[in-house]
């Protein structure tokens, strides 16, 4: 599975699929078998998206003339596709959340503000850092998603199906926003001590956030002081299927200086993947 690569290698093409998922009169609440604690820090992920993919969207474009490999600059466009399905997709998926009574717009709405100001605060290299902090974790969750048939293990398919694709264009483009950077800021030097640090300051600032959505959400179903859902959720993240510890250490791969994402070679999952999902029920070309 690992492979020591400091490129993207060849085989790996990046497809804008336009799929739409059946997200309307699913329960948002029941949908993880684990229960609501599970299934609000998914929702709570989801809500993040739209406007989180629409900053990545933004980082990378202030960069994109300036790469020079046609590939890449290919690459780019497939990536910018890929985020702006994701980010509909995802919408969608959030006004299913509003609708069943959550207060899911305020908190986009919320994060959209924050982002706002995030951007006159910042120059475009640090929003170009923090675009491939947040690009690796997706790719380190995706892989976990991925590879562990425990995670989404008797969830309501339609979710499911929106979650698998979400990772399998993740696994996909996990590499374009960090090859824009170390073709456009570089990879050594002062490029690399700006990767590292936004990547300490992006971790905590992520976590965190998720942390007080995953509450909001939790706490408007009444549930905040369900001592019971909470363990559950402990149980799901670190013991059983228990993908924090193990997202952690891919996680501090992100610190070596020769650091690539495709040194873990996890294109196996998108090609399995290809061959299913045009099967699925849940989805349909748009
Ligand atoms: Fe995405
Ligand atoms: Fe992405």
């Amino acid at each position: 599975m690992t492979v020591t690569s400091s490129r993207t290698p060849e085989a790996v093409s990046i497809v804008r699929r336009d799929i739409r998922f059946e997200v309307d009169g699913h329960d948002v609440r029941t949908w993880h078998p684990d229960g609501l604690h599970v299934a609000h820090f998914f929702n709570a992920l989801s809500l993040f998206f739209p406007e989180g993919e629409r900053f990545f969207i933004e980082s990378v474009r202030q960069f994109r003339d300036r790469v020079r490999s046609p590939q890449l600059r290919a690459d780019v466009e497939a990536f910018i596709g890929q985020e702006a399905t994701h980010g509909r997709e995802h919408r969608r998926y959030n006004v299913a959340l509003a609708e069943s009574g959550l207060p899911a717009q305020e908190l986009e709405t919320g994060l959209r503000d924050e982002l706002a100001k995030l951007r006159k605060l910042i120059t475009p290299e640090d929003a170009l850092a923090i675009t491939i902090a947040l690009e690796h974790f997706t790719a380190i969750m995706a892989h976990e998603l991925l590879g562990d048939d425990r995670i989404l293990a008797g969830t309501d398919p339609a979710l499911a199906a929106i979650w698998r694709w979400h990772a399998i264009e993740e696994t996909e483009h996990k590499a374009v926003a960090f090859d824009v950077y170390r073709e456009t800021v570089g990879e050594s030097g002062a490029a690399y001590r700006r990767r590292v640090r936004t990547m300490l300051a992006t971790t905590l600032t992520f976590w965190m956030q998720v942390f007080r959505y995953h509450f909001h959400l939790v706490r408007a179903d009444g549930a905040a002081m369900d001592l019971r859902g909470w363990w559950k959720l402990v149980r799901f993240l670190w013991i059983n299927p228990g993908g924090m510890p193990r997202l952690i250490r891919a996680w501090l791969a992100y610190f070596r200086r020769d650091f690539h994402p495709w040194q873990r070679d996890d294109y196996g999952y998108v090609e399995r993947w290809k061959a299913t999902y045009a099967g699925a029920a849940s989805a349909r070309p748009a």
